[in-house]
């Protein structure tokens, strides 16, 4: 007979399990977890015939990051929850200041129409198409601006969620009915919709791990929202490091309310408790 896995993790496989998946992710899972993260395993063991969690991190341990199975195992221990309009202060701040001040200083200055946005750890994109959304609602003469907002998330199988732009009910409940109405189309199920080409058109995703730099040009703008909340101080520290040069001169920073940077961002300005700017711009933009 195979043998069969324990109910639990023990242990030692659970500290080898928390350690591997720091080192990947930066996400420090506490030890506490350990019916949680057998549970999440036990899916893996069973979807892949692997018989036993020990033999499952052997096999993990082996294959390279790019393999679909470290995706899946990726999954199941992180979380991707998020939705359309989460966190409606910032939503407000966005659209009522940041966009205004965007149009006005493009005016004053006669600079080029162009805004850079990074929605980092974007899950299944939903923030993404909320930063598209109150573009398409604000910006004046959209199609004379050169608007890239780049997604990313560790996730493949998030991303490939993003990229399909459609969301439930449960994704759009925040969402303004005028915008549900405006840019985005009820599928025939009757109970999702589907982003229109006009948000989409903006938007780009790409896979990318917090840890490690990202090779994009500055952005204006960057969310950075719900996932350092996982991760230690040294992986925060290693994260923030890399989001912060690629924050132009004067550009923003959006955290999440708990994300617990301020400390490593005390060279910013903070302009609320979840607003940053770099210190070489005086204003918004
Ligand atoms: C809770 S979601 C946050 C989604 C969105 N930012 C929001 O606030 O609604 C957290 C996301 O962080 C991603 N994540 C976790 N560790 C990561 C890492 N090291 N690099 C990039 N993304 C990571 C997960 O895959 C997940 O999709």
């Amino acid at each position: 007979m195979p043998p069969v896995a324990a109910e639990q993790i023990n242990d030692a496989e659970m500290t080898r399990f928390v350690d591997l998946i720091y080192k990947v992710t930066g996400i420090r899972i506490s030890t506490q977890k350990k019916t949680l993260l057998s549970n999440r395993i036990r899916r893996r063991l069973k979807q892949t015939g692997v018989e036993t969690f020990e033999a499952y991190y052997l096999k993990l341990k082996r294959l390279p990051a790019s393999d679909l199975e470290w995706d899946r195992f990726l999954e199941e221990v992180t979380t991707h929850e998020t939705f359309l309009y989460r966190d409606q202060v910032q939503w407000d701040w966005f659209q009522r200041e940041f966009l205004p001040g965007v149009i006005a200083s493009q005016r004053e200055t006669k600079g080029p129409k162009a805004l850079r946005i990074w929605s980092a750890a974007c899950s299944t994109g939903d923030e993404a198409m909320t930063i598209a959304t109150c573009i398409a609602s604000t910006l004046p003469n959209l199609s004379e601006w050169r608007v890239q907002i780049v997604g990313t998330d560790i996730g493949v199988g998030a991303l490939e969620q993003a990229k399909k732009a459609v969301y439930n009910e449960r994704a759009m409940h925040l969402v303004p009915e005028i915008c549900k109405k405006k840019f985005f189309t009820r599928q025939p199920d009757g109970t999702s919709w589907q982003a229109n080409p006009i948000l989409t058109g903006m938007v780009n995703y790409r896979q990318h791990n917090l840890l490690e730099p990202l090779n994009e040009a500055p952005f204006d703008l960057v969310f950075l929202k719900n996932v350092l909340i996982y991760f230690d101080d040294v992986s925060k520290k290693t994260a923030v490091g890399h989001i912060r040069k690629l924050i132009r001169p004067g550009g923003l920073l959006v955290a999440g309310a708990a994300e617990g940077v301020s400390d490593l961002l005390r060279e910013l300005q903070r302009l609320q408790p979840w607003l940053y700017q770099t210190s070489e711009g005086k204003n918004a933009r």
